[in-house]
């Protein structure tokens, strides 16, 4: 008996973790990998087919999936996010379930090569601002932002290369929200190893709370205007 009850409380763990990819968004991947298996060239364009059933045929993203847009953020940025899927930087803690599904996806591109080639066909993607999807306190938003996030993401949260931070604005607000939380909670960026990662781990303990992130992030989206 006690077993069981063991037993139904795992399973009911195992239930509520919203991080565990769904059944659409595993028969995606279980293609895409299928489709990758089968590529050896470094041709963009043919490579991104695998990529299209999550991320969209212009890069646009699908939030049923969990799969951010790809246009509104820097090619040098995608190519280190996609190497550190490869070298499993990103994606490799247990409850990281969709970074473990996009690690998988990653190591099955060719080789560095490949990589180089699938980022330069997203880069011809035209970039265009994501919906909004979450309210928050703007001005309170702005405030936190240009104490806490702007020196690095950059005044309009365009990015900065150099401190490899990438663009924000114009990414999908939920991407954002959750992404910062993984930072938080440490399924991201824990790794001391994974230098820019780690530095934004840090910052990740640095909002007060969620309400005061959705401020941030309904700042962040506001910049995309
Ligand atoms: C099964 C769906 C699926 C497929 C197919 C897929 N991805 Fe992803 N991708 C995701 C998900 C989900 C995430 C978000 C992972 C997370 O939450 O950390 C992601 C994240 C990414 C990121 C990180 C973006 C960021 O802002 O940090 C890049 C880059 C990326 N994918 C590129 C690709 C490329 C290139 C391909 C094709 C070779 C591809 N993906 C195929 C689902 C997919
Ligand atoms: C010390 C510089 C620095 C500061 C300050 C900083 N960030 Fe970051 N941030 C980064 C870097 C570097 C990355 C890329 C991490 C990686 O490569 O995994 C990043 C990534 C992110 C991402 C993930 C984007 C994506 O597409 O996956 C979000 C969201 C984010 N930062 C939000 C914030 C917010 C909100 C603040 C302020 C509270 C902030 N950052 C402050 C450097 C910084």
């Amino acid at each position: 008996m006690k077993r069981l009850v063991l037993l139904l409380s795992v399973m009911l763990v195992a239930c509520s973790n919203d991080n565990a990819p769904d059944v659409s968004s595993e028969k995606a991947a279980a293609d895409a990998l299928q489709a990758l298996q089968h590529s050896t060239a470094a041709d963009g364009k043919a490579l991104y087919a695998a990529c299209a059933a999550c991320h969209g045929a212009e890069g646009e993203g699908n939030a049923a999936l969990n799969a951010p847009s790809l246009v509104n953020q820097q090619d040098w940025y995608l190519e280190r996010q996609l190497l550190g899927f490869r070298s499993g930087l990103r994606g490799s803690d247990p409850k990281d379930g969709y970074g473990a599904q996009m690690q998988a996806i990653a190591k099955t591109l060719p080789d560095d090569n490949a990589v180089k080639a699938v980022v330069s066909y997203i880069a011809s993607f035209k970039a265009k601002p994501a919906a909004k999807t979450l309210e928050g306190n703007i001005k309170r938003g702005a405030d936190y932002y240009s104490n806490l996030c702007g020196a690095c993401h950059g005044p309009a949260a365009e990015g900065n290369d150099t401190l490899q931070a990438p663009a924000l604005a114009g990414v999908e607000d939920w991407y954002l929200l959750k992404q910062f939380n993984q930072f938080r909670d440490g399924l991201r960026g824990a790794d001391e190893s994974d230098r820019y990662g780690y530095q934004m781990g840090m910052m990740g303990k640095t909002l007060p709370d969620e309400d005061i992130t959705k401020d941030v992030i309904a700042y962040i989206q506001s910049l995309a205007d």
